[in-house]
């Protein structure tokens, strides 16, 4: 196992969280160099993407490196029965590092357990997304100024989002206040409520989307009803359309407030919040990009500051 491997968020401390993110505050100001010139990066993606693979991949590109993988496990030996074990042995004979998104939770940590290239978990099932997690620490640190002390609103789908359960997970280090707004059936589940009594963090959940919660917020978290994660397609149809942002609902929310979704979105923020000053998810993307350059690096034992 490597242990520059990054599997869940829950492995970094606040001083490595924030020392991610002074790396990527370096990759903003210096996204093109040649430190990774020579090496090789696997992207294993067995559920679909768009940003994690593509900004992985443009991370690896604009610090001169070479992709290798793919985008859609139908076309790997998977296909023909080949196990997650194999794939991984195999692709440690091709790649100095390896990104993997799977269905399953705990395959980034079972990856690790397999080989001794490091493995970076571009989301496990429901489990965790500790690279989005990174970029989402990013964007509220830019937008705020600081990550302590703030109160966080999560809305929509905090059962299945491994977005949200990485956020909060990586959030008990900075004192944050946190609604979690949901209905009933995709409440937070209980071991990060557990989390947050752990660590002295005031929560609240609600079942309404309310104006004093939207008012409060410092960070409006949307999340997309994750669809595949249902096992009842009817459940799925109940739910998927429970919670929609409008911009009439940011009318007298805080001057600073920032609306923040990992994306792909559906229905959760209506398109006439896009133009509102408050709305942040696109340059939240693209603050992907630097995350992943600083995670990569990591991950690789190479300091941008030293070439
Ligand atoms: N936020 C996120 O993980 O997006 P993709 O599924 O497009 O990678």
């Amino acid at each position: 196992m490597n242990t520059n491997s990054l599997v869940g968020i829950d492995d970094l401390s606040r001083a490595e969280l924030t020392e991610l993110l002074t790396r990527a505050s370096y990759f903003e100001a210096h996204p093109n160099s040649k430190l990774l010139e020579g090496k090789v990066v696997a992207t294993l993606f067995f559920e679909p993407s768009t940003r994690t693979r593509l900004s992985f991949e443009t991370a690896v590109n604009r610090l001169g490196g070479r992709v290798i993988g793919f985008s859609d496990a139908s076309t790997s030996s998977t296909s023909k029965g080949e196990t997650l074990k194999d794939t991984i042995k195999m692709v440690s004979n091709y790649a100095d590092l390896i990104v993997m998104r799977h269905y399953l939770e705990g395959s980034a940590q079972y990856a690790t357990e397999v080989t001794e290239v490091p493995i970076v978990n571009a989301g496990d099932g429901a489990n965790q997304h500790p690279s989005q997690t990174m970029l989402d620490l990013y964007s509220i640190l830019k937008t705020q100024g600081t990550l302590d002390g703030l109160t966080i609103t999560m809305v929509g789908d905090l059962k299945y989002g491994r977005t949200v359960h990485s956020l909060v997970t990586a959030l008990r280090h900075f004192g944050p206040r946190f609604h979690f707004v949901s209905c009933p059936e995709l409440r937070m589940p209980e071991r990060y409520l557990e989390l947050c009594r752990e660590n002295g963090i005031e929560f609240e959940e609600h079942t309404e989307f309310s104006e004093s919660v939207i008012n409060d917020s410092d960070i409006i978290y949307m999340t997309r009803v994750q669809g595949e994660r249902f096992s009842d397609p009817m459940e799925y149809e109940r739910v998927k359309n429970l919670y929609t942002l409008r911009n009439s609902m940011l009318a007298n929310s805080k001057e600073n407030v920032r609306i923040l979704h990992p994306l792909p979105r559906v229905n959760e923020i209506d398109r006439d919040v896009d133009e509102n000053a408050k709305a942040y998810y696109f340059e939240q993307a693209r603050n992907g990009l630097y995350a992943r350059q600083a995670i990569i690096t990591k991950a690789l034992g190479i300091d941008p500051t030293e070439k």
